[in-house]
């Protein structure tokens, strides 16, 4: 049976009692009160998942309850009750977006009946929210994890160890190592597996989509926000929030962040309330945190708050005994089927640097099962194929490749924008891989 905390609103305190504790029975949180004044404070503090409310109530009516309730938090399923069967306020009442309504008297095992299918609702609601998020950012479902190297084999083992618990952790590890990977089976391993994982990508974002993101909007808090919004926190409150690229969130967004790691509270977009979540929070970054809070980017409160625990994903250049485990795992993925490789083009490919990793490797891998002329894969294309991408700094003997004296201003927005182009012109990919922010980027590029 699901539970979940449930709020009972009634002035006449003989049903206040029956209710609560059949509910309290049932496993529920409840929260009983008379009156709607009282109730919204609740709903306010408390995250509220379903609400029973009586219809007649001095004061505050049932009605304008609901509605309010709604404004505070859109997802709480509300149950009416009704007094005499009035059509017109059960119409109203679902018009207002109540769940359901029972005219008194009713059969409290229909009630349980009902209380039970709001919260199956409020349950699907977060998970579609967590889902859909999902989607958008995964590359796939439940990647497996390869690798047998002694360094991924002590990643693993500190990842299933940190999964038990829900205190933050913190991946770090260069781009394409896996960090999400990791993160993904650290939700799985957990006790919250059933729940949802939602990531976001902290860099991908305007700071003010960001915020509304993470924590939520009520309507009108600023231009464009029609409709109050469900932060990720509140989504991910029973399972994981994924922040991926947490180099980048933005300083003001750093403090919200850190208050809720503190106290598990935080403030939606133009809502005085504060709210509560339980969700356990992964971060993941490739910058050196280190080094932004040198350069005052990134708090270093917040730092320790994140880095309980801290699993460094170690490059592939350090485990070359992962690269024909990942060879063939990712021949036996790719759409045209795996295909032979000479034995010298697997030892090119163990001792190649892999500067972007495992994604890399898997782009290599693809590269070569298209280019591949016959049944077998040569040493001479994956050589070729190597030198195309990882020849240049190897080409001229290691001497590095300058005739001439220049500023370092120059130097460096040459470098920069030959950077860009080995990336393909992708501003978030160059920016990670050279290790500083977007605007950084921006900067160094702009014409003088
Ligand atoms: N151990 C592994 N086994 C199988 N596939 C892996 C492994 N590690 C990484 N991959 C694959 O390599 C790709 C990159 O991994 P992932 O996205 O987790 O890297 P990342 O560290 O998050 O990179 P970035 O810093 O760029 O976000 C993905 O396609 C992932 O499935
Ligand atoms: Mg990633």
């Amino acid at each position: 049976m699901s539970t979940g905390s449930l709020l009972v609103v009634d002035d006449e305190p003989h049903y206040r009692k029956l209710l609560s504790e059949r509910h309290g029975r049932n496993g529920w949180a409840v929260f009983p009160t008379a009156t709607g004044a009282e109730a919204l404070r609740i709903a306010e503090k408390a995250s509220i998942d379903v609400a029973l409310i009586d219809i007649l109530m001095p004061g505050m009516n049932g009605l304008d309850l609901l509605e309010r309730l709604k404004s505070i938090d859109p997802a709480i399923e509300v149950v009416v009750l009704t007094g005499h069967a009035s059509v017109e306020t059960a119409i109203r009442a679902m018009k207002l977006g109540a769940f359901d309504y029972l005219s008194k008297p009713y059969k409290l095992s229909e009630l349980d009946v009902v209380v039970e299918r709001a919260a199956e609702r409020r349950r699907l609601a977060h998970r579609c929210v967590g889902l859909a998020a999902q989607v958008k950012h995964l590359e796939g479902p439940r990647d497996p994890m390869v690798g047998q190297s002694a360094a991924w084999l002590a990643t693993v083992r500190l990842a299933r160890k940190a999964a038990a618990q829900t205190l933050p952790v913190l991946i770090t590890g260069e781009s394409g190592t896996g960090k999400e990977v990791i993160a993904s089976a650290l939700h799985r391993w957990s006790g919250r597996a059933a729940e949802v994982l939602v990531p976001i990508d902290c860099g991908a974002l305007p700071e003010q989509l960001l915020e509304s993101e993470l924590f939520g909007h009520r309507r009108g808090a600023f231009t464009g926000a029609v409709a109050d919004k469900e932060g990720l926190f509140q989504v991910a409150s029973a399972g994981t929030l994924f922040l991926d690229e947490i180099g980048e969130l933005p300083l003001a967004h750093q403090a919200k962040l850190l208050r809720v790691l503190e106290t598990g509270e935080f403030r939606p977009i133009g809502q005085t309330a504060l709210r509560r979540t339980d969700a356990r929070v992964i971060a993941a970054t490739n910058r050196d945190l280190d080094a932004a809070i040198a350069a005052g980017q990134f708090r270093e409160d917040l730092l320790y708050r994140l880095n309980v625990v801290t699993i460094a994903v170690p490059p592939l250049r350090e485990r070359a005994e992962d690269v024909p485990l990942l060879v063939a795992h990712f021949m036996a993925r790719s759409k045209t089927g795996a295909c032979d490789l000479e034995p010298g083009g697997m030892a090119r490919l163990t001792d190649y640097t892999w500067p972007g990793n495992v994604r890399e490797l898997r782009n290599v891998v693809e590269r070569l099962l298209m280019l591949a002329e016959g049944p077998v894969i040569t040493e001479r294309l994956v050589a070729s194929l190597l030198v195309e991408r990882g020849g240049r700094p190897r080409a001229n003997g290691g001497k590095p490749a300058f005739d001439r004296v220049m500023p370092l201003a120059d130097m460096e927005r040459s470098y920069v924008r030959w950077a860009l182009d080995e990336c393909g012109g992708n501003v978030t990919t160059t920016a990670r891989r050279l290790g500083i922010s977007r605007s950084t980027l921006y900067r160094h590029t702009a014409p003088t």
